[in-house]
């Protein structure tokens, strides 16, 4: 068929051009051709528990997936649709298929919830053509994990040109039959930071994010939500017909999904399936489906732990802005230096030190100096005084989602850091979803949402110019989690869900099921800066509902429930001097772990997780209870054989209940080894936080 290109540039609303590309014109109406052979391909993982079915049938690329010999996922069709390509829907047949077999290997993280991560997949590529043009489709690829799935798309040059513009997705993920999913609406103003719903999928949101997490009848759980999310749009769910969810990818602010040129790979679809929500924990499939690490040696990045001048601004105490309140104070800093280095900790966040935040800093985008602290906040005198004492300060930059102020400083500012030994920085983008400001080359000011193209690829720039200085970055507000620690291991933490700030000042704050869920959803997309570990549980007064809804076992569990290799104590530090044995577990748990295991737990319910420390025999436990007071049952069987270990319990107690008693809590010891099994009870609200040492003779 004869195509001639000719360039278009779209003019759209008042923002002029906005959207430019090379159109492909097609002279003739496409005729599609379904009288053919359909094929139809089946393959699995090294298991067999997962058989994925491939097929062209009727000249629609679709898919279905059966865990266990029942189905899993329902016939889901493929496709992509461009601005002015021929789509990738409908009129296409398998035209080959490459069997790559099955792949056995292990890697090994520089940090992470476990040092050895398995890669055992079988790998197929199928290609798809046209039926009406001979030459034009694309590859799909696949791996099959014991633990899941995962495709992508590659969409060859003939397909793109020089430039393409993606408008719609049509990949699909359907559901069969009555399941239960855990769900954040897709078009918040609060983006992901929300309290999970719990319904029927045909009850839930039209629009929803992932990680989603579903259990479906027959106990079988799932989750979908996707890897390696590079230079592409995060994808949200739609829910057409009951059941059927297809990807629907964040657009720019000119309405295009994703702006391409040349052959591109889009970001791995993922699916997650396993027999109970304890083993979906324990998946890594989205880790092995990102790329290795391209940073080389990242020793430079240390796990750690640190408190800071944070919590007292979030209730009031302190403020972010100039004046007698002001909480980052070269006096303040230095209090908080000597309190991390007497307890063992190796940092100290600040906030609020530089000129911008005064007035309402939700609205100060175009104000924040990165490189200028306020002149009660002496920077110089303070990281030489950190370092003095072995402790860093740990940087801050919030931008209010003012991108084009923050990329206009960032070299400069990160330069500052680099020079006074500065080697985390927490980044902030607070501004409702879609008001992400950048200004164009034409001075025209744009807004985004926080996981578009636009801010994927921001998030990434951000932390390839931190590598080249050795900084490890921490984004406050970002785009969700899709494995990149992996290629990008100074990507350390992030927020990206509902933290303790929202107990704070939320409405209404978290409740007592927000752990017990997010172990099984946002977990399962890597590490979060949560914050845990407030003592004060009344922290606005006995009669303030913005509190933590947990007893004080259940904030202690949460720093090993909550992954994440950057760990804030969260609390002030009278409220940490005021409880010096639970305090003991803050300073003693690690951030930084050779082994991990949820050991069982229901989504929203409860979860029991055990953690090994790195290069070290010590193991820590922690579990969490929602709102129901609950018996567990905890075998040591993971426990080194023929080994005596010293374990220190913290429990609640009969009495405890984290409405009107959070407080009760027993701290006992006990000689335990491999073959005994813990009974305990967590109260409502509650939670248990154990080490275990092995006993030296
Ligand atoms: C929101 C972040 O989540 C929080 O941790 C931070 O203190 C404020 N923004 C100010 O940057
Ligand atoms: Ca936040």
């Amino acid at each position: 068929m004869k195509q001639f290109n000719i360039v278009v540039c779209l003019l759209l609303g008042l923002t002029l051009i906005t959207s430019c590309e090379e159109i492909s014109t097609i002279t003739s109406p496409v005729e599609v051709d379904t009288d053919f052979a359909p094929q139809s391909i089946t393959f699995g993982s090294p298991n067999r528990l997962i058989l994925v079915n491939v097929t062209d049938a009727e000249g629609q690329p679709s898919y279905s997936v059966t865990y266990n010999g029942q189905l899993a996922i329902a016939s889901s069709n493929f496709g992509m649709r461009f601005q002015s390509k021929a789509p990738l829907d409908y009129g296409y047949k398998i035209s080959d298929v490459r069997r790559k077999g099955e792949q056995n290997e292990t890697w090994e993280q520089p940090w992470g919830e476990a040092k050895v991560i398995r890669d055992y997949h079988y790998g197929i590529e199928i290609d798809f053509v046209s039926l009406s043009r001979p030459n034009y489709g694309y590859t799909l690829e696949f791996r099959v994990f014991n633990d899941g799935l995962g495709f992508r798309y590659k969409i060859p040059e003939i397909v793109c040109g020089k430039s393409c513009n993606i408008v719609d997705e049509l990949t699909e993920f359907t559901v069969p039959g009555d399941a239960t999913a855990w769900w954040l609406k897709g078009d918040g103003f609060n983006r992901l930071e929300y309290i999970y719903e719990t319904t029927p999928v045909r009850e839930q949101a039209t629009l929803v994010l992932t990680p989603y997490t579903l259990r479906q009848a027959n106990g079988v759980h799932v989750s979908i939500h996707e890897a390696a999310l590079v230079d592409y749009a995060s994808m949200t769910l739609r829910q057409q017909r009951d059941g059927n969810l297809k990807a629907e990818l964040r657009p720019w602010s000119d309405g295009i999904a994703v702006k391409k040129s040349g052959a591109f790979t889009t970001p791995w679809r993922t699916i997650q399936i396993a027999p109970s929500a304890a083993a979906l924990a324990n998946s890594r499939m989205i880790l092995n489906l990102n790329e290795p690490n391209v940073l080389g040696d990242v020793s430079w990045v240390k796990p750690s732990k640190y408190i800071g001048i944070w919590w007292a601004m979030h209730i009031g105490a302190n403020t972010w802005e100039s004046g007698e309140n002001h909480g980052a104070t070269t006096e303040n800093a230095i209090r908080h230096i000597d309190f991390a280095h007497e307890h063992g900790f190796d940092g100290v966040l600040i906030e609020g030190w530089n000129v911008g935040w005064d007035g309402d800093w939700f609205f100060n985008g175009d104000l924040f100096s990165f490189t200028e602290p306020y002149p009660d906040f002496d920077l110089q005198r303070v990281t030489s005084y950190a370092s003095e004492k072995g402790v860093k300060l740990i940087g801050h930059h919030e931008t209010s989602g003012n991108v084009t102020n923050y990329e206009r400083q960032m070299e400069a500012a990160f330069d500052l850091y680099q020079s006074l030994g500065v080697n985390q920085i927490k980044t902030g983008y607070v501004a409702d979803a879609s008001d992400i400001k950048w200004v164009g080359k034409d001075g025209i000011p744009r807004y985004e949402w926080h996981d578009g193209q636009f801010m994927v690829r921001h998030h990434l720039k951000v932390v390839e110019e931190a590598a080249k200085r050795q900084i490890s970055i921490n984004p406050h507000e970002p785009v969700k989690d899709t494995g990149l620690r992996r290629t990008y291991p100074n990507w350390i933490t992030r927020e990206g869900a509902r933290g303790m700030e929202f107990n704070a000042w939320g409405t209404p704050p978290n409740p007592p099921e927000h752990i017990p869920v997010m172990a099984f959803t946002r977990m399962l997309s890597g590490p979060m800066d949560f914050t845990p570990g407030i003592f004060n549980l009344f922290p606005n007064g006995e009669e303030n509902e913005n509190r933590p809804q947990t007893t004080l076992s259940k904030q202690l569990a949460s720093f090993v429930i909550l992954y994440s290799p950057l760990q804030m104590a969260a609390d002030l530090i009278e409220n940490y001097e005021a409880r010096p044995q639970a305090f003991e577990f803050v300073k003693d748990v690690p951030v930084d772990w050779e082994r991990s295991i949820a050991l069982s737990g229901e989504v929203g319910d409860f979860i029991v997780m055990a953690r090994q420390e790195r290069d070290s025999p010590n193991w820590y436990i922690g579990a969490a209870s929602d709102e129901e007071e609950r018996n567990i049952s905890i075998a040591l069987n993971f426990l080194a054989p023929d080994t005596q270990y010293e374990a220190t319990i913290y429990s609640d107690v009969e009495e405890t209940h984290w409405e009107d008693n959070p407080y009760a809590m027993a701290i006992n010891t006990a000689t335990v080894d491999s073959s005994q099994t813990i009974n305990t009870r967590l109260a409502p609200g509650g939670g248990l936080a154990m080490s275990l040492k092995p006993v030296v003779e």
